[in-house]
């Protein structure tokens, strides 16, 4: 066997892969893997293919309702947005904003392609001055606040409903960890996708086109890439689940066949049997009424909230309890 193999992980990425992997039940890779700069490219199609209407709703709400949202903010504020993307969605509420004030809007993104294509997006706004910080979510926001002047409130966005990526326990324990970093006077709008048929959402998340699946499929060639492992690709298939238990769309990786691989700088051979899977990403699904209890748990008061009724989903506005 050759030396590095039995060499320890050396980053987060070969870590996190090696302890994902390495489980004796249910495999998995952490989601915020799937978003390097393939990843996020493929996300982009993802949001214009007919089947997927979640982006375009959350986009329609914010188009519709920027006005009246940002009439609930206190000036002077200074805008922080977690997992910008390509920060196509933001315009309207930065625009709203921009209006009554200079703001300076600070995307925060562990992709370095979509934080680029968010600056080239939203940079030559009209009074907005654009400050993107290469980051995790919560470090980039404590960074953000960080930086706030004396008076200055913060308006926190997270926009595209990634809060459903986490389970609902975590995703309350993200809320109070958002909460913390927050003052009285600063807002957070929170986008949650809502329950919906479960064929609408199958069809959401394993289109015809196969882009979903290789959105999925990309996170074993970036493993591939970057910690030099031998996946091979052919070998496995796009699977999307509704656990109607926990309410959340899953995707996983099933193995066509008995496999082993070998990921290098993980140090790391995984025996992987026919049909076995490996779980990706999942995607919660809410009711309005749940997400203002839980924002009610973590701290928060909802003060409003926008629907879109064409693809259930809401935009939910949360102020410091
Ligand atoms: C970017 C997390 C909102 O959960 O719907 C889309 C990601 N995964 N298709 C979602 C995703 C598969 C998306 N979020």
């Amino acid at each position: 066997m050759p030396q590095a193999v039995t060499a320890g992980p050396v980053t987060e990425f070969a870590e996190d892969v090696r302890t994902g992997l390495g489980k004796w039940g249910q495999k998995e890779v952490p989601f915020k893997y799937l978003y390097d700069a393939v990843g996020s490219a493929l996300f982009e199609v993802i949001s214009l293919l007919p089947e997927y209407g979640l982006t375009r709703a959350g986009e329609r709400i914010l188009r519709k309702y920027a006005e009246e949202i940002t009439a609930r903010i206190l000036s002077p504020v200074i805008v922080a947005e977690l997992g910008s993307g390509s920060g196509k969605k933001t315009r309207w509420i930065l625009e709203a904003i921009a209006r009554r004030q200079p703001t300076d809007y600070h995307p925060i993104e562990i992709s370095h392609s979509a934080l680029t294509m968010c600056r080239r997006e939203l940079e030559h706004l009209d009074s907005v001055r654009v400050l993107g910080f290469e980051a995790g979510y919560l470090d980039g926001l404590r960074k953000v606040a960080a930086r706030r002047q004396e008076g200055q409130h913060l308006l926190v966005l997270f926009l595209g409903s990634s809060i459903g990526n986490f389970d609902r326990k975590q995703g309350e324990q993200f809320l109070r960890r958002v909460r913390r970093v927050l003052r009285p006077g600063d807002a957070f709008l929170l986008a949650t996708d809502l329950e919906k048929p479960v064929s609408q959402l199958l069809r959401a998340y394993d289109d015809p086109l196969g882009v979903t699946a290789a959105f999925n499929l990309n996170v074993l060639a970036r493993i591939n890439r970057e910690l030099d492992a031998n996946f091979d690709l052919s070998c496995f298939r796009h699977a999307a689940r509704y656990n109607a238990q926990e309410r959340r769309i899953e995707m996983h990786l099933r193995s066509t066949l008995a496999q082993k691989v070998t990921i290098r700088k993980a140090g790391l051979t995984v025996a992987i049997q026919e049909g076995e899977t490996i779980w990706t990403e999942s995607s919660h699904k809410y009711s309005p009424q749940e997400v203002i209890e839980m924002a009610g748990r973590a701290g928060f008061e909802c003060v409003g909230q926008w629907f879109d009724y064409e693809w259930p989903f809401a935009q939910n506005l949360l102020i410091p309890a």
